[in-house]
């Protein structure tokens, strides 16, 4: 970590990192108003900054396990004064099993999340059915879940994963089309660098499903 992402770590930390704990928060206490959206995996934090910062009625609860990521993402935060962010920078699976009531959230994002290339280690991919129906009840009704990768292979299995859960409903006949406001990320420019496609996937969770 850089000195400068060091000390927005040390500085910014305390007002905006949750702290890891195996007990449900309330999330009012940190956004009061206005939808919340979860980003799992935001890696360097740079398109999840500018996605809070162009939606200031929205929140973001960001989750990432790398440190420096958080440290880069808390200096941005300060830098633009993003008082509709709150990072908790611990294991995603650990803080969803755990941390996240039912219905907290109005949409969730999972940007390029690690593609696990080599197929005996397909199963560390987070995208698989178990853990998106552990996410399915943190979602409200109606609200979405929405994934991107480079790797088109990893894309198939997401649009896969998604269709077989039936309390969710694709907004695309197939794949999804780039919103106007999501900004490239990191690691999608290093994907198109290379030439690769982008697969986007969007998902509704069904009105009639509890929360
Ligand atoms: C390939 S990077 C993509 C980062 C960013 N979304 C982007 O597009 O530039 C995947 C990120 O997911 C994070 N990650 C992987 N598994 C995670 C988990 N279980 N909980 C939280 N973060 C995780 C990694 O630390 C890494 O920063």
């Amino acid at each position: 970590m850089s000195k400068l992402h060091q000390k927005a770590y040390d500085e910014l930390g305390p007002k905006y990192c949750i702290p890891y704990e195996e007990q449900l928060i309330d999330l009012k206490k940190y956004f009061p108003k206005g939808e919340i959206i979860l980003e799992i995996g935001f890696g360097m934090g740079l398109a999840t900054a500018a996605i809070a910062d162009k939606n200031r009625d929205k929140n973001y609860l960001g989750i990432e396990v790398h440190k420096p990521g958080v440290g880069k993402l808390l200096s941005e935060i300060g830098i633009r004064n993003l008082d509709n962010m709150r990072i908790i920078n611990f294991d995603a699976v650990k803080v969803i099993d755990n941390m996240i009531p039912d219905g907290s959230f109005d949409g969730i994002h999972i940007f390029f999340p690690d593609p696990w290339p080599k197929k005996k280690h397909h199963k560390r991919r987070l995208v698989q059915a178990p853990f998106i129906k552990k996410l399915l009840p943190k979602l409200k009704n109606d609200g979405y879940i929405y994934c991107v990768t480079d790797w088109e292979e990893y894309g198939e299995q997401m649009l896969e994963v998604l269709i077989s859960i039936p309390e969710l409903k694709n907004q695309y006949e197939d794949w999804a089309n780039q919103p106007v406001w999501r900004p490239e990320t990191r690691f999608e420019r290093k994907g198109l660098d290379k030439s690769y496609k982008i697969r986007e996937v969007f998902f509704r969770k069904l009105i009639s499903q509890k929360n």
